[in-house]
C-alpha cells in the first residue's frame, strides 16, 4: 500500500531529504511522464474533453493548481473552457449542472484524497464521465474512474509535492496537445516538435539544476529574516505564485500568499515594506511581463526583499538584478513549459528556506501526505 510506505525507511540517496531528493528527480520523473503514456488513452482523454458538454476540474491543493495551469492550455490550445474548482467546493455548489454530458477531470496525485472521492461519487451518480489523473495505479480514484492517466512520476514521500506537480503539469499538457492535434488546430509536424521540446527542456533542467538551487539558496538566505511575503505573477504562470505560496508555507513556515499581478495595487501592495519578501515569477507573455516590472521597482522601492524568478537569457531579469533583485534563473523553454521549468525554482526556494530556518521539511506539523477525511 504506497500510501503507508514509511519515508523513514526509503533511502534519501545521499540527500537531506526527500524533498530535496524529489526536486532532483523531476526531469527524469518528466521524461518517465513523457514515454509511459500511451498515445491511445492520450487520444481518448482528448476525444473526452473535447466532447463533453461542460468539464470541470476538480483537485485539491497542489493539484488544484496544476488543473488551474490545465484550464490555461485547454483553453489556448483547445478552445474548450472548463471550470476549476477545489473538490471541497464542488459538491456543494456544482452538482446541479452536472449530467450524462459531463467530464469530470479529477486531479490527486495518492488518488485517495476524500474530497476528491466523495466529489466523483456524486458526479458518477448524475452520469458524468471521469477521467482521472493519479499516480497510485491501485488508488480508488483509478478505480471510480471511466478513463485514469497515470502520472507515472514514481512514488513522492515528502508531504511537498514536487516532481508529482511538475509530471502532472505535462501530462496535461499532452492531454490538450493530444486534443487541440484531434480538432485540426495543429498539425503532426508541429505535435512532435512540442513534444521534442519538452524532452529538451527535461534535459536542460537537468543540467541545470545545480546552478538553480544554488541562486535559490542565495535567494532563501535574502528573504530569511522577512516576516512574511507575496509570491506575484500572472496568466499562465499565475497559478505557480499560488503554488509557490504554498511550498513556502508547507516547507519553510513562511508565511506566504500567491498574488495576481494585476491585483497587487489592488490591496496586497499596501503591506509591502521593508522587512517583507516579494517573490515575482516574472510572466512568459511579453505584455503582462511588461505590465509587471513596474510592480517589481515599487516593491523595491518600498524597501521590501525582491526575488525574480524567469527564464535565463531574459534581458529584464538582468536588469532587475541591478536595481537590487535576488535572481533566480531557470532555462529557457517553450511558453506552454514555463509553468512546469518556473516551478524548480520555487520549489528550491522553499526547500532552501526551510532549510535555513531548521524546519520539518518532509513532514510539516499537521499534514498529511493524503487528506483522506
Ligand atoms: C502539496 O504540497 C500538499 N501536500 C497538498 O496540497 C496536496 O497537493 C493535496 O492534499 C492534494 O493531494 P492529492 O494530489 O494526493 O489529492
Amino acid at each position: 500500500q504506497p500510501l503507508h510506505l514509511d519515508p523513514s525507511l526509503v533511502e534519501k540517496n545521499g540527500y537531506k531529504h526527500h524533498m530535496l531528493r524529489e526536486i532532483y528527480e523531476v526531469p527524469e520523473s518528466l521524461m518517465r511522464t513523457l514515454s509511459s503514456v500511451q498515445k491511445k488513452y492520450l487520444q481518448l482523454a482528448a476525444r473526452l474533453v473535447t466532447g463533453a458538454d461542460n468539464v470541470y476540474i476538480i483537485a485539491n491543493g497542489t493539484s488544484l493548481h496544476a488543473g488551474m495551469v490545465a484550464s490555461y492550455y485547454f483553453s489556448e490550445l483547445v478552445g474548450v473552457n472548463p471550470v476549476v474548482v477545489s473538490a471541497a467546493e464542488f459538491p456543494l455548489y456544482y452538482l446541479e449542472n452536472i449530467g450524462p454530458g459531463s467530464l469530470v477531470l479529477a486531479i490527486s496525485q495518492s488518488g485517495e484524497t476524500g474530497d476528491v472521492l466523495s466529489s466523483l461519487y456524486e458526479a458518477k451518480l448524475r452520469g458524468a464521465t471521469i477521467l482521472g489523473i493519479t499516480n497510485y495505479v491501485g488508488s480508488r480514484l483509478a478505480r471510480l474512474s471511466n478513463l485514469y492517466l497515470p502520472i507515472a512520476a514514481g512514488p513522492e514521500l515528502a508531504v511537498p509535492a514536487t516532481k508529482t506537480f511538475t509530471s502532472t503539469l505535462l501530462l496535461l499538457y499532452l492531454v490538450a496537445l493530444r486534443a487541440s492535434r484531434q480538432e485540426g488546430r495543429i498539425d503532426e509536424d508541429t505535435l512532435n516538435s512540442k513534444l521534442a521540446a519538452v524532452a529538451e527542456a527535461a534535459r536542460q533542467l537537468g543540467e541545470w539544476l545545480p546552478k538553480v538551487d544554488s541562486e535559490a539558496s542565495k535567494a532563501a538566505n535574502e528573504v530569511s529574516e522577512c516576516r512574511g511575503g507575496y509570491v506575484v505573477s500572472r496568466g499562465l504562470t499565475y497559478p505557480l505564485a499560488l503554488e509557490g505560496a504554498l511550498k513556502l508555507k508547507e516547507a519553510s513556515y513562511f508565511h506566504a500568499e500567491g498574488v495576481e499581478a494585476g491585483e497587487f495595487k489592488h490591496g496586497p501592495f499596501v503591506l509591502v515594506e521593508k522587512g517583507f519578501g516579494v517573490v515575482f515569477v516574472v510572466p512568459v507573455e511579453k505584455v503582462s511581463a511588461e505590465a509587471t516590472y513596474p510592480l517589481v521597482g515599487m516593491a523595491l522601492e518600498a524597501g521590501a526583499k525582491v526575488v525574480a524568478v524567469g527564464f535565463a537569457g531574459d534581458q529584464s531579469l538582468e536588469a532587475l538584478s541591478e536595481k537590487g533583485a535576488a535572481v533566480v534563473a531557470a532555462p529557457p523553454a517553450e511558453r506552454h513549459l514555463a509553468p512546469i521549468v518556473l516551478a524548480v525554482p520555487l520549489q528550491l526556494l522553499a526547500y532552501r528556506l526551510g532549510e535555513r530556518l531548521s524546519r520539518p521539511i518532509d513532514s510539516p506539523r499537521y499534514l498529511t501526505k493524503a487528506v483522506t477525511q
